[in-house]
C-alpha cells in the first residue's frame, strides 16, 4: 500500500474545520478529528465528515480502564471512521478492550471496524523527558517495547516516530502498520514537535501513514500545502 496522508483538522472552531473539510475531503487524504475537535464540535465534524463520505481518523488517545476505553471506543464506532486510537502505556488489557469493543460495535452496524492504533510516545517527549517520566531507555526502545503489548492486543499498528519506523517494521514485520506525526516539510516551522521528518523521509522508512497538521492547516492555501506534501511523497527518496 501507497503512504497515506492524514490532514489534522486541529483548528478550534466548527466553521474553520468544515472549510477545511471542503477543501481537502476531495484530495487523497484521511482527516483526522482529534482532541481539539472532540472537545468542542465533536457532533458537528462527523456529521460533516459523513455528509461527505469523508474518510476520517479519531485521534481520541485514550487511555483509561479497559472498560471506559471500550465504551468509548464502541460510541466512535461510525461508517466513515477508518481509525481510532489509544495509549500504548493504558496496558495490554486496555487495548484488547479497544480492538474487541471496535470488532464488536462494527459487526452490530455492518459496517468493516475500524483499524485500532495505539500511541507509542508522543512526538513531543525528546530523550530526555523519558527520564523525568520514569521511563528507562531511549525512545526507540519505549517505542518498541510498547509496539510489542501493541500488537499483542491485536491493534493493527501504533503511532511513533518516522524515527522508529524501520527498526519497527524489522521487529513486527509490513503488516504492522506505522502512524508517523511530527512531519515537516523543509522549511516549516517545528512548533512544539521535538523529533521531526519531512514526508519524502518518513515514506522511505516505510511509514503506513503520515501526519500533517500545522503546514497545511495554517497555511495560506492549504489546499497547495496537502498537494505539495502528496508529490513530496509519491517521489520517494
Ligand atoms: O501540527 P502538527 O503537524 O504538529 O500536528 C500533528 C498532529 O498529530 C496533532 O494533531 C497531534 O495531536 C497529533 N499527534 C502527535 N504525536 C503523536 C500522536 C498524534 O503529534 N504521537
Amino acid at each position: 500500500m501507497a503512504a497515506q496522508l492524514i490532514v489534522a483538522l486541529d483548528v478550534p472552531n466548527a466553521q474553520d474545520a468544515e472549510r477545511l473539510v471542503d477543501q481537502l475531503y476531495e484530495l487523497d487524504v484521511i482527516l483526522k478529528i482529534g482532541l481539539e475537535a472532540l472537545c468542542a464540535y465533536p457532533e458537528r465534524i462527523f456529521s460533516y465528515c459523513e455528509a461527505r463520505d469523508a474518510r476520517t481518523f479519531v485521534d481520541a488517545k485514550l487511555h483509561d480502564i479497559p472498560r471506559t476505553v471500550g465504551a468509548a471506543v464502541a460510541a466512535l464506532v461510525r461508517p466513515t471512521v477508518q481509525m481510532i486510537n489509544v495509549h500504548a502505556l493504558g496496558g495490554l488489557e486496555m487495548m484488547r478492550a479497544a480492538v474487541e469493543a471496535a470488532s464488536e460495535r462494527a459487526a452490530e452496524l455492518e459496517i468493516p471496524a475500524p483499524h485500532i492504533f495505539a500511541v507509542t510516545l508522543l512526538t513531543s517527549i525528546a530523550a530526555e523527558d523519558l527520564n523525568e517520566l520514569g521511563l528507562q531507555g531511549g525512545p526507540g526502545e519505549n517505542a518498541i517495547r510498547l509496539a510489542a503489548l501493541a500488537r499483542d492486543a491485536g491493534c493493527a499498528g501504533v503511532v511513533c516516530s518516522a524515527h522508529e519506523v524501520r527498526d519497527l517494521k524489522r521487529f513486527f514485520g509490513d503488516d504492522f502498520l506505522t502512524l508517523t506525526p511530527g512531519i515537516r516539510p523543509t522549511g516549516s516551522a517545528h512548533g512544539d514537535q521535538k523529533r521531526v521528518t519531512t514526508p519524502a523521509e518518513a515514506v522511505a522508512a516505510g511509514s503506513d501513514y503520515i501526519v500533517v497538521g500545522r503546514p497545511i492547516v495554517e497555511a495560506s492555501d492549504p489546499v497547495a500545502a496537502a498537494k505539495a506534501i502528496l508529490e513530496e511523497m509519491s517521489v520517494r527518496a
